[in-house]
């Protein structure tokens, strides 16, 4: 049994031809990204809610959505209602992350605290043990493709150390520039969940893609 995971993100999906993308995974991963982005937070709109939910009817992969807008929590239950099974808000667009931890798991799912890379790591450490999810952001979030950021390493040691250091058992996920050339360095970091779009989607195998990320951890 492996120790990580691969979730592909639709971000760079062909939104034409959706579930022919989703489907082509193959198995490959248990949970999908899904990029949801308000042109406010972010300078970028993606997809919304119908298209989470037109989605969910057709694939029993889990749904790891990512909001990055502001207010989230006007948003998680309707995320949480169109078939979300992890949560994750950004540390930045709350001033009361307990509250909103509480919310998602009232709704019956996980709770991921998203950090963007402009913040201290430091601030988001006292948080690792209050939910399931960590992700530390290795692109400036509201676009897919971009180059892993320098010093992102460090920055998932410190969460690794954090997490390890309460005994917890909260999944340390990343989230872009995840390729070929970068899973490694940011699994030994002590990354375990691989948020990647680009790298999976853009290619004609996706499923073949994922195994070539999986490889290059295992190997
Ligand atoms: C960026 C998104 C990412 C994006 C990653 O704001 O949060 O999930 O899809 O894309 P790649 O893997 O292409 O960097
Ligand atoms: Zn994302």
């Amino acid at each position: 049994m492996s120790d990580f995971e691969i979730a592909p993100s639709i971000l760079s999906a062909d939104f034409g031809y959706l579930m022919r993308d989703i489907d082509n995974l193959k198995g490959t991963a248990k949970h999908l990204h899904i990029d949801i982005m308000d042109g406010h937070y972010v300078s970028n709109l993606s997809m919304g809610i119908p298209v989470v939910k037109s989605i969910r009817k057709h694939t029993d992969l889990k749904f790891d959505t990512h909001l990055m807008i502001t207010n989230p929590e006007k948003y998680i239950k309707v995320f949480a209602e169109a078939g979300s099974d992890n949560i994750s808000f950004h540390y930045e667009c709350t001033d009361d992350p307990r509250l909103l931890i509480d919310q998602i798991h009232d709704l019956g799912c996980n709770a991921g605290i998203a950090v963007h890379p402009d913040t201290p790591i430091e601030e988001i450490l006292p948080w690792v043990d209050k939910c399931e999810l960590i992700m530390v952001m290795t692109v400036h979030p509201g676009f897919g493709e971009q180059g892993f950021l320098n010093g992102s390493l460090e920055r998932i040691s410190k969460v690794r150390e954090a997490i390890d250091a309460k005994g917890a058992k909260t999944i340390l996920s990343v989230d872009g520039g995840i390729n070929v050339s970068t899973i490694k360095p940011a699994y030994d970091a002590g990354a375990r969940f691989f948020v990647a779009g680009n790298a999976v989607f853009s290619k004609e195998d996706p499923a073949k893609a994922v195994m070539d990320l999986r490889a290059c951890v295992s190997q």
